[in-house]
């Protein structure tokens, strides 16, 4: 039995992964501090899936807690997920996310580093793209940032690049995630963010149960088919397992390598509303407002590589992401 660490697993991605870790038969601790999400995650996940993961409360920014971790522990694997994840929020106090993202991780490494663990699954996201890159995505494109979060993730990826070069032994793979959404078909586990929400289908999941009144369309002036911004929207349950063929691959490759996750397919905010709209049965009220600062056109994955070296690719369609978004929304409202 593998022996995953899953930084962030109590988060809205990590516990969905932690859900496929135990079913495949893995040993799953999670390291969380709680900052964006709550300890009774953990007994949805043993709900759904009968079995409980180990939790270990710390927070990646205490050197030592996370030392003592890895001193204390055989650990075969992690997944990093821990990470602050707010664009907006970014800009407003960078230094925070600065030290977060980046000093958990540096953390992170010196101790697996020092205690022979040596393979890691890092969160990444189709941010690093930036804004010249035409899609479809592939993974050789330059990359860069527009704010303090998507920094972090680039310079996260420099850090494990350099790190690779350093000492043959590590293995890393950086999932560039594009657009998660939905939740586990259980309703159990999936993505309630506090305050008015920033991504766009919790945004509709609000209008949808009559929490806000109607959906703001960033701009319909765009070079897409209906004008609104196009996204690679993809299943959080497909993206978690996604994961789970990355560690096999980071079993059998040294070195650092970085890879879509995405579906390949691009939807339009106006199309994701009336998927929720047939979801939920409900018509849904929207406004179209002025573009967002920073919002590309359009963003979708080559999910080519994925396919070829992780064996992996997506499966569920828009229409199935936007119904378990709205069962889990119905469960939680
Ligand atoms: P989330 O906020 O739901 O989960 C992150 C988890 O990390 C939370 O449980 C939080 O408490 C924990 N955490 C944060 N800082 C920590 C620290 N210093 N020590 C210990 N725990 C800490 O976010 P998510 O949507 O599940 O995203 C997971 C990862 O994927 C993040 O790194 C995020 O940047 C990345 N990502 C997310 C998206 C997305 O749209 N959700 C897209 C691309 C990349
Ligand atoms: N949008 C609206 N109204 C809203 C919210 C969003 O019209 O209320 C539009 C945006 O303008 C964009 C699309 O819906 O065209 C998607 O926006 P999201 O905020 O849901 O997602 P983004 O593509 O902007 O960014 C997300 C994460 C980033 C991550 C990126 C790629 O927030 O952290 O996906 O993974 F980097």
């Amino acid at each position: 039995m593998r022996h995953i660490v899953v930084t962030g697993g109590a988060g809205f991605i990590g516990s969905h992964c932690c859900v496929e870790l135990l079913e495949a038969g893995d040993q799953v601790t999670i390291l969380d501090n709680f900052c964006n999400s709550k300890p009774e995650t953990l007994d949805r996940i043993a709900e759904i899936i009968g079995k409980r993961p180990d939790l270990v409360e710390l927070d990646l920014c205490d050197e030592q807690a996370t030392e003592q971790f890895f001193a204390t522990h055989t650990v075969d694997a992690v997944i990093h997920f821990a990470g602050l994840k707010a664009v907006g929020e970014s800009c407003q106090i960078p230094l925070t996310y600065y030290h977060n993202n980046l000093t958990g991780t540096l953390n992170l490494l010196r101790s697996m580093g020092a205690h022979g663990c040596k393979r890691l699954v890092f969160s990444s996201s189709a941010t690093v793209y930036g804004m010249n890159n035409t899609a479809p995505f592939t993974e050789d494109m330059p990359t860069s940032a527009t704010n303090p979060y998507g920094w972090t993730k680039q310079m996260i990826e420099q850090i494990l690049m350099d790190t690779a070069a350093s000492d043959p032994e590590w293995s890393f793979v950086a999932l560039r995630y594009f657009n998660p959404i939905g939740a586990h078909p259980s309703g159990l586990i999936g993505e309630d963010p506090n305050g008015i929400p920033n991504n766009l289908v919790p945004y509709i999941a609000k209008v949808a149960c009559g929490q806000l009144a109607h959906l703001n369309v960033f701009g319909n002036d765009y070079d897409t088919p209906d004008g609104t911004g196009v996204r690679d929207y993809i299943h959080v349950v497909d993206l978690a397992k996604g994961h789970l063929c990355a560690l096999d691959y980071a079993e059998t490759a040294a070195g650092f390598c970085a890879v879509n996750l995405g579906t390949g397919n691009g939807a339009s905010v106006l199309e994701v509303l009336h998927a929720y709209e047939e979801a939920c049965g409900k018509t849904l009220p929207y406004v179209i407002a002025p573009r967002r600062a920073g919002d590309i056109a359009t963003s979708y994955a080559d999910p080519s590589k994925a396919k070829t070296l992780l064996r992996w690719e997506a499966k569920s369609d828009l229409l199935t992401m936007c119904k378990d978004s709205w069962n889990f929304t119905l469960k939680h409202q």
